[in-house]
């Protein structure tokens, strides 16, 4: 490759996941999801025409773990009960028949984002909240919310 960039389309094993290349589908949130919330053939075809474009891991933004909080479109994919395994498994085994990884970008509590009253409350990324905190985890971006006057 005449860049810099001479590694981008090499395979790559990280912690025993083998990657087809270095490349990452930045998350979109299709807003392609059924109306509780699951995936779609709808969704499923259209990351079909993405896979088919070589990148390694399929990312799909804004996916919900806890529906009375992280709700914040009208078709985003929601992750927090078993009934969303076989509709995910119709994504992840299209990713797969094209040698790339599905991956799920979690929104833990966008419901904050439209809180009328001003934010108080710490802001903490789950990241980093400590393993049996009692602490709830919050999206960063809060502590840069005002409300409207
Ligand atoms: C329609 C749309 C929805 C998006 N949804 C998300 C999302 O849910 N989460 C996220 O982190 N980024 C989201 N993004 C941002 C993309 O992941 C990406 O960072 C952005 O589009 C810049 O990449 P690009 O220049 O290749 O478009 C979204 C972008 C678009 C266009």
């Amino acid at each position: 490759m005449g860049s810099r960039y001479e590694h981008v389309f090499a395979p790559i094993r990280i912690r025993g996941v083998d990657f087809r290349n270095r490349i990452e589908l930045a998350p979109p949130s299709l807003n392609l999801a059924s109306l509780d919330h699951k995936v779609t053939h709808e969704f499923v075809d259209l990351n079909r025409s993405i896979a088919y474009g070589g990148a390694a891991i399929l990312s799909v933004g804004n996916v919900m773990v806890d529906i009375e909080e992280c709700c914040n479109e009208e078709l985003q994919l929601d992750m927090s009960t078993d009934e969303c395994i076989l509709p995910l498994s119709w994504f992840s085994q299209m990713c797969e028949g094209f040698g790339a990884h599905a991956s799920l970008e979690i929104n833990p509590a966008a419901r904050t984002l439209s809180l009328p009253a001003p934010v108080t409350l710490p802001t903490l990324p789950p990241s980093i909240t400590p393993p049996g905190s009692s602490l709830t985890p919050r999206p960063r971006v809060v502590s840069l919310l005002r409300p409207s006057k």
